[in-house]
C-alpha cells in the first residue's frame, strides 16, 4: 500500500521550488508503471487527515504486505502514526521528496523513521520508486 500525506495532493502548485512542477497523478503513474514492471499489486491512497490515515494503516495489515508512506507533515508531529506502524507492524519505508535534513530544523524529526525499516529522503518523485525497490528488496532477502 502506498500512503501520501496531508497537501502532497497540492503537487504540482504548492512550493514547486521544493516539491517540483509534477502533479500526484503523474507520481501515481510512475509509482504503478514501476510496480507492474516488478510484478506486484499496489494501492495509492492519499489523505489530508491524520485519523484517516491511521485507518488506512490499521486496515492495510490484513490486506497488503507492505506500506510505502509519505507521511508529509505528519512526519514530524505524529505519534499516532508512529503507534499505528508499531502496533500493525507493518513493513514500512518512510519517503519524502525534499531532503528533509537540508530544511527548517523541524523538519529533522520524524515519528515514522524509528519504527520503519528506513527512509528515502530527497530525490524528488524518485525517493517513491527507491523506497518501493527497498521494501520489494526487504522480502526477497527474506
Ligand atoms: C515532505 C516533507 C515534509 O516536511 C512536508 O511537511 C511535506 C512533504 C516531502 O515529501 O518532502 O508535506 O514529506
Amino acid at each position: 500500500m502506498v500512503l501520501h500525506g496531508p497537501n502532497l495532493n497540492l503537487l504540482g502548485v504548492r512550493e514547486t521550488k521544493v516539491y517540483g512542477t509534477f502533479s500526484l497523478k503523474e507520481v501515481d503513474r510512475n509509482i504503478r508503471a514501476f510496480a507492474k514492471q516488478e510484478g506486484i499489486d499496489v494501492s495509492i491512497k492519499q489523505s489530508n487527515s491524520e485519523g484517516e490515515i491511521v485507518g488506512f494503516i490499521q486496515k492495510a495489515i490484513n490486506q497488503f504486505d507492505g506500506l510505502l508512506i509519505n507521511p508529509a507533515a505528519y512526519t514530524h508531529t505524529s505519534i499516532a502514526l508512529h503507534d499505528a506502524i508499531l502496533g500493525t507492524n507493518i513493513p514500512t519505508v518512510e519517503v519524502h521528496l525534499s531532503n528533509i535534513y537540508s530544511r527548517e530544523e523541524f523538519r529533522r524529526k520524524s515519528y515514522v523513521s524509528s519504527v520503519a525499516l528506513g527512509q528515502i529522503s530527497g530525490f524528488g518523485m524518485n525517493s517513491y520508486l527507491l523506497g518501493l525497490r527497498a521494501l520489494i528488496g526487504h522480502f526477497n532477502q527474506k
